[in-house]
């Protein structure tokens, strides 16, 4: 493996314990937490996520890479102060039927923007909110396998991006670069990019022809 990573995961849900499995496999270092305390996830994790280890959501400073991963509408309980400093990926979405409407989703160029401005002092790439749950295990591939399936990468912070293009290299996908953080609007619910498969390739039109209509509008 080209480099190991310590990985923090916030939120042990679907997402969280599908990335987690995938992140461990990957040879990865994986920590994950929820806003409970470690004991109440500890059976949880080592049963669905073997190889993690439940921390406290404060035990994930210092990880290479914090994933949040939990409801959107959630997102003001997140505690904040661990995040800081850190690269963080935003792997949630918004869904007024699930989440109820929230006026700053409704409103907003795209919901990481909020997410970033909220989260303060850290380094924010959206990624991984667009493959279902269920598909990342199933759909990732070595590099170089033909058709291997391609993830978009969204960030203000070029080097934050960089090493995330890494390590969803290492989890089985073609990170392909979005663009800056607004920019991820092309991969959020009700886009075609959004849970499609599509390749490098595919994937860096479906991107153009979204940035063109932003353009034009
Ligand atoms: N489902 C998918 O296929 C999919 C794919 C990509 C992205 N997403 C997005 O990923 C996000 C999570 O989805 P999910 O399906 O994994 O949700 P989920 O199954 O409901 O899991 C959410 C997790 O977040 C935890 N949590 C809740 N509030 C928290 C807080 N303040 N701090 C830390 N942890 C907290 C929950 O803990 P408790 O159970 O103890 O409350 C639970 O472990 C959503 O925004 C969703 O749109 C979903």
């Amino acid at each position: 493996m080209a480099q190991q990573l310590s990985i923090g995961i916030l939120g042990a849900g679907r997402v969280g314990t599908a990335v987690g499995r995938q992140t461990v496999r990957a040879g990865h270092t994986v920590k994950i937490a929820t806003d409970k305390p470690a004991e109440e996830i500890k059976l949880l994790t080592e049963v669905i996520v073997p190889g993690a280890q439940a921390v406290n959501s404060s035990e994930l400073t210092g990880s290479d890479i914090i994933i949040v991963a939990v409801p959107l509408h959630k997102y003001r309980s997140i505690d904040t102060a661990v995040l800081q400093g850190h690269v963080v990926i935003d792997a949630m979405n918004y869904w007024s039927e699930v989440d109820g409407v929230i006026e700053e989703f409704e409103t907003a160029s795209s919901t990481s923007e909020v997410i970033a401005e909220h989260f303060g002092d850290v380094q924010l790439v959206k990624t991984l909110n667009h493959i279902g749950y269920g598909d990342l295990e199933v759909d990732s591939h070595p590099a170089g396998a033909p058709n291997r399936r391609a993830l978009a990468v969204a960030s203000d912070h070029h080097e934050a991006k960089q090493l995330v293009a890494v390590f969803i290299d290492s989890l089985g996908y073609d990170a392909v670069d979005a663009g800056q953080l607004a920019a991820g609007r092309a991969f959020e619910n009700g886009t075609e990019i959004f849970n499609g498969r599509h390749t490098a390739e595919q994937m860096r039109v479906l991107l153009n022809e979204c940035a063109k209509v932003l353009v034009t509008v």
